[in-house]
């Protein structure tokens, strides 16, 4: 099996097993402790069952949103991921740049092994900014103010990493972040030498590029992962003109108070299950989330989307649109631009069957109508 002839997103994941080092693959796969909130991410789509409509006329179909003033081909936007260049030499390049030619958003995460100007260029002046807090108030203005001049069009905070998750398959696997070259860590190379050669050529640190001022970056986020609080929240809303976006909601509890502190927008996630083990899948959660927003901004969702009937169940639940972690980082291992290309291609031709298969035209269309039992 090829990037071509993968007919799914389990196969591009599989492509990516077989590419990657053990470590590094389940370093992307894994979750939290016994891994319960990831199996559920996905299982809680599984479980929700459709109610198609018919005698529509669906010969045609269109699939793209609105969202903060922009058109995107499809309600899927890219996650952000931190360590992408342990999947692929051009990481965040390749997928800013997947995402540009496909027409949507690429959140481009703090933890990152390019700098974040040279991501914005490959993304063309469309992508988001995702904020892990810094150490101070002083470099929290300074970064904020340096995602704004790069032309970054929306902030993502995220708050629900106050301190990591418990990651055991990575402490099984001896695995840290940044990769340091330990004889296991060899061992599992040479068994992919295909990866080793390409993580080789990628990696071996230069000063020239500013490859390695961005990896001790990258190290000092990862070693002082930080809590978010209101009153955070409230300094960053002042510093950022443009959309702030709130991420790792999963409660309606607070929901009104982080909208009446100015946010324009809510991710519910649960990081893909990778903090704390033992929440509600995302689709489980974001009914509630929805009803306490009442409509005020939009609220999208990560977790668990595999299917384009995915993206249809959580539209139907009231979502905007939906972000996918896992699943590019999959195409982006098996086959850089082209493999992130070739997920979002399979994510829309499966979404936008979904639509004619319930009877929708546009994603307007799509409501807790089309779910069983009727909403
Ligand atoms: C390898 C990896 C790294 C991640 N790094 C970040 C990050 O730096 N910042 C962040 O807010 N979320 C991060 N996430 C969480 C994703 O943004 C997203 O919430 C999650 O992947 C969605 O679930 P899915 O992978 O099932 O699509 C990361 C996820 C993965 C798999």
């Amino acid at each position: 099996m090829r990037l071509r002839t993968a007919v799914n997103l389990a196969d591009v994941r599989e492509l990516a097993r077989r590419r990657l080092p053990r470590p590094v693959f389940d370093m992307v796969d894994g979750g939290a402790d016994d891994e319960l909130t990831l199996a559920r991410n996905e299982a809680a789509f599984r479980g929700l069952l459709l109610s198609p409509r018919p005698f529509e006329d669906v010969t045609r179909v269109d699939p793209s949103v609105r969202l903060f003033g922009r058109r995107l081909s499809l309600p899927v936007l890219l996650a952000p991921t931190g360590g992408g260049r342990i999947a692929h030499r051009r990481a965040e390049l390749a997928v800013a740049a997947a995402a540009r030619g496909q027409d949507t958003v690429y959140v481009q995460s703090t933890v990152t092994g390019y700098p974040l100007e040279e991501v914005a260029r490959a993304g063309g002046g469309g992508l988001w900014y995702q904020l892990y807090l810094p150490a101070s108030r002083d470099e929290t203005r300074a970064m904020v103010a340096r995602v704004a001049a790069a032309g970054y069009r929306a902030l993502v905070l995220t708050v629900d990493t106050p301190v990591f998750g418990g990651r055991e398959r990575d402490r099984r696997n001896g695995f840290s972040l940044p990769l340091r070259p330990s004889p296991r860590m060899l061992l599992h190379g040479a068994s992919r030498p295909a990866w080793a050669v390409e993580f080789l050529r990628g990696n071996l640190p230069t000063r020239r590029d500013g490859r390695l001022s961005a990896w001790a970056t990258q190290r000092q986020i990862l070693a002082s992962p930080r809590p978010v609080t209101w009153d955070d929240l409230a300094f960053v809303r002042d510093l950022w003109d443009g959309p702030l976006v709130i991420k790792g909601v999963l409660r309606a509890q607070e929901c009104r108070r982080i909208l009446d502190c100015g946010a324009d927008g809510l991710i519910v996630s649960n990081h893909g299950g990778r903090q704390l083990d033992g929440v509600p899948a995302t689709v489980e959660a974001l009914p509630a989330v929805v009803e306490a927003v009442g409509g005020r901004v939009p609220v999208l969702l990560d977790g668990g989307v595999r299917r384009g009937t995915d993206v249809l169940k959580a539209v139907a639940l009231g979502a905007t649109a939906v972000l996918v972690g896992r699943p590019y980082l999959y195409g982006l291992a098996a086959g850089g631009q082209a493999g992130v290309e070739r997920v979002l291609e399979l994510l829309g031709a499966e979404f936008t069957r979904a639509m004619a298969l319930t009877g929708c035209r546009t994603v307007a269309d799509i409501d807790a109508g089309l779910l069983l039992p009727p909403r």
